[in-house]
């Protein structure tokens, strides 16, 4: 029977449930044009609707992962792992765990995204850092990954077409905010780049996407299955984020933060816990070890042996960026015009942060885009960012800003005041809320 597009809508419209032939052929037919712009956001309107089961969000998940190249690791003589953040503020784990997981002998070809309204993105991080690559040819992003162990570069063009000219329709048809659509979105990606192993950290709180616990674990629930059921082993981390993780907020800010991070300088201590959980928790998949506190171990060991922070500096020199990177980034991070301290307006105890008003606030300064097509300020941001539980006055700051000019500055301050509460009792979160494992989503 020949597939008529606008009968596969109708029918997802009143509630059926789609056949994997019926996807494919959709997405097929999206990915050739043979499919409009006009009936591709009618399908995502009527899934918003009416949703998909498991079933068909795995088939979802194959079809836009096949609408472009897979990539194949066969070649390499060991695990092939991956890790998916939702988003956060001052959330620059993957500058870590990346180097962590290569130092444990597996292979970590992360493609990463751009900052995503108040969040940050690992690749405007990158930007911050002088010649660095984001997209290399693949013959480079093969030789890093093989050679090194990790390579952290943005999206292809013929990785999952299908989901960017999806993804492009929902952004401006108001159908973003859907399960089903967002499973598939995440996943089709990362199974394109052919994983044996992921790890998801899904964020949960004020600076998060999912702001409950329920809406976190329905995401998570939804991944786990559908990554595991479409073949690449998965495990979800609920990690807190009504504060930001690290003490550093904005793109230089964060990878200088990262940097000390792996020399050893400073730790945030709940950018390292979480560090080390997903580390753990992929190297255990993977196999490497037979518990979580062998991960916890072995990738500590890989961070305090240095083993980590060569394996970061190698990346960084074989994707274009400065070979003496780590120990010269002073020269090599660009500092912002104004740095200064941010006060408390009054004496007392930070009780709740609101989270996505301090990635706000970096987006204000220009660290983040107002415009898809907006240039980033990768100097600006906050760092030394106080902490629920602090005591703060007005001679203790709650931030160091760095600002490229007085009225930017200006906003942020006020911006950033406005985000951190000193009234009532203190929020306490559990920093890992929930792990969910492949065979209990
Ligand atoms: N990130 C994605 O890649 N896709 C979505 O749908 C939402 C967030």
């Amino acid at each position: 029977m020949v597939f008529l597009p606008q009968e596969v809508i109708a029918k997802k419209r009143d509630g059926g449930k789609l056949t994997n032939k019926e996807i494919k052929n959709f997405i097929d037919g999206f990915t050739h044009k043979s499919v409009s712009d006009a009936q591709a956001a009618a399908f995502a309107m009527a899934v918003y609707f009416q949703h998909m089961d498991i079933e068909e969000r795995v088939a979802l998940t194959k079809a836009m992962r096949d609408s472009g190249s897979v990539l194949d690791w066969s070649e390499l003589n060991g695990p092939v792992v991956d890790k998916h953040s939702t988003g956060g503020v001052g959330d620059n784990v993957s500058l870590m765990l990346a180097p962590i997981l290569a130092a444990c002998d597996t292979y970590v070809p992360m493609i990463s995204g751009r900052g995503l309204g108040h969040t940050g993105g690992t690749l405007d991080k990158f930007d911050s850092i002088p010649g660095y690559t984001a997209t290399p040819d693949n013959a480079l992003f093969r030789k890093t990954v093989k050679e090194i162990g990790c390579a952290i570069i943005g999206q292809t063009d013929d990785l999952a077409p299908a989901d960017r000219a999806l993804y492009a329709l929902r952004d401006v048809t108001g159908t973003v905010e859907n399960i089903s659509l967002i499973t598939a979105s995440i996943l089709s990606k990362k199974l394109a780049a052919g994983l044996d192993i992921l790890v998801l950290d899904v964020k949960i709180g004020s600076g998060a996407f999912m702001k409950t616990k329920e809406d976190a674990q329905g995401l998570a629930n939804s991944l786990v299955k559908v990554a595991n059921d479409a073949g690449v082993k998965t495990a979800a981390i609920i990690t807190d984020m009504n504060e930001p993780l690290a003490s550093a907020a904005g793109n230089g800010l964060e990878v200088r933060n990262a940097v000390d991070f792996l020399t050893g300088k400073a730790q945030d201590k709940r950018l390292l816990d979480v560090t080390l959980a997903l580390a753990a928790q992929t190297l255990l998949m993977a196999k490497r070890v037979g518990n979580i506190e062998a991960g916890l171990k072995m990738a500590g060991d890989a961070l305090s042996s240095g083993e980590a922070l060569d394996r970061f500096s190698r990346m960084v020199t074989a994707l274009g960026g400065p070979a003496d990177f780590v120990e010269n980034m002073d020269r090599d991070l660009e500092v912002a015009p104004i740095i200064r301290d941010v006060f408390a307006k009054e004496t007392g105890t930070i009780t709740s942060i609101l989270t996505k008003d301090v990635g706000m606030a970096v987006v204000a300064l220009g660290g983040g885009r107002r415009m898809p097509t907006d240039k980033i300020d990768h100097a600006v941001g906050f760092d030394r960012l106080a902490r629920i539980g602090d005591k703060v006055a007005k001679n203790v700051p709650i931030a160091r800003i760095h600002a490229r000019d007085e009225t930017s500055a200006a906003e942020a301050i006020q911006r950033l005041s406005a985000a951190y509460h000193l009234d009532g009792e203190a929020e306490q979160n559990p920093l890992i809320a929930q792990t969910i494992l492949p065979d209990e989503s």
